[in-house]
């Protein structure tokens, strides 16, 4: 069985304009991507601002709808069903969303922002509810009175464990992790990425962790999917990616990480110089004629490349 399959996905926004307002173009968010996830496995999806990330995200939990492929969650091919039946699978899937400060609503008591994925699933009482989601909020670190307080009275690294917690009510299997460390501090990053390892051991989940963040990816991830312009170019190991790098765009994304060691700032360098000129003389080798990424092919049995 597989966990979860996004099988040709592709995700293509209109563009208006005109007078009547017609399609007159799109935006092709997500252009045709394959990927799988095992069961309580960390799969990272990196790549550049505007490349497609969140809009996988999005589509995987039913808030965008596929211009065509499949999605399969246990099995079940989600992309088919019906809005109503779609519902019972999005408590088993859940998303933490990019920016802590917008996604949550800031007239609402924490109470009321993290009941509320229980109250569409479950009729508690108000003490049962109250009760569970002072549960929750002691997994995530915050205390229970925290329950009567508003967003903006937490520190951003305090709102992103709300955000979090709210994912958790439900039990879910799978939380799609929306950069959900990019708008804290460094000292704040670690905490809450070491806080998600160890819920993750602790409830077997399973995450869709995006990022464009190469560090955190290297430090939370098991496999890695490189995205470029709505595409995969690259996907492999965590050791097969940051050690073995196949693809142009890959070694541009890597070569782009600051180096603090200052030994090996000189060797790294010259990487970043070996890339550029590969980059400049060899394109053709990595896109078609039109400028297009290739399909993925295997080059090992967890390694793929979009070559030729
Ligand atoms: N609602 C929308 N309508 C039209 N175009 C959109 C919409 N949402 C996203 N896009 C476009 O789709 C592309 C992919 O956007 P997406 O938000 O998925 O990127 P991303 O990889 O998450 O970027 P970032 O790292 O900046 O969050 C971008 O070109 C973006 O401008
Ligand atoms: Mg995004």
């Amino acid at each position: 069985m597989t966990f979860l399959k996004v099988e040709n996905l592709k995700v293509y926004y209109p563009v208006r304009g005109g007078f009547f307002r017609r399609v007159i173009d799109h935006v092709k968010a997500v252009d045709d991507i394959t990927f799988e996830l095992k069961e309580g496995e960390t799969y990272g999806l990196v790549g550049e601002s505007g490349c497609g990330k969140t809009t996988t995200g999005r589509t995987i939990i039913g808030l965008n709808r596929p211009t065509a492929g499949k999605i399969f969650f246990n099995d079940i091919e989600l992309t088919k069903l019906k809005r109503r039946d779609f519902y019972q699978y999005r408590k088993d899937i859940q998303m933490i969303f990019q920016d802590p400060y917008s996604s949550l609503n800031p007239r609402k008591r924490v109470l009321d922002i993290i009941a509320e994925p229980i109250r569409n699933f479950e009729k508690l009482s108000p003490n049962e509810e109250k009760t569970k989601v002072m549960d929750v909020l002691e997994k995530v670190g915050l205390s229970p009175e925290s329950i009567y307080k508003y967003p903006h009275e937490f520190s951003g690294g305090q709102r992103q464990r709300i955000g979090i917690a709210r994912a958790l009510t439900l039990n879910p299997k799978l939380i799609i992790a929306d950069e959900p460390v990019s708008a804290l501090d460094v000292s704040v990053q670690a905490q809450v990425l070491n806080f998600m390892k160890d819920i993750q051991k602790e409830f077997n989940l399973t995450y869709l962790f995006i990022s464009h963040d190469l560090g955190i990816i290297r430090h939370m991830c098991d496999r890695i999917g490189i995205m470029y312009r709505g595409r995969l170019v690259e996907e492999g190991t965590k050791d097969e990616i940051f050690e073995y790098p196949q693809h142009i765009y890959t070694k541009r994304l890597l070569s782009s990480i600051p180096q603090m060691n200052p030994e090996e700032r000189i060797q790294h360098t010259a990487f970043r110089r070996k890339v550029n000129e590969e980059f400049k003389n060899n394109y053709d080798k990595y896109f078609d004629a039109e400028g297009k990424i290739f399909d993925l092919k295997p080059i090992s049995e967890t390694h793929s490349v979009a070559l030729p």
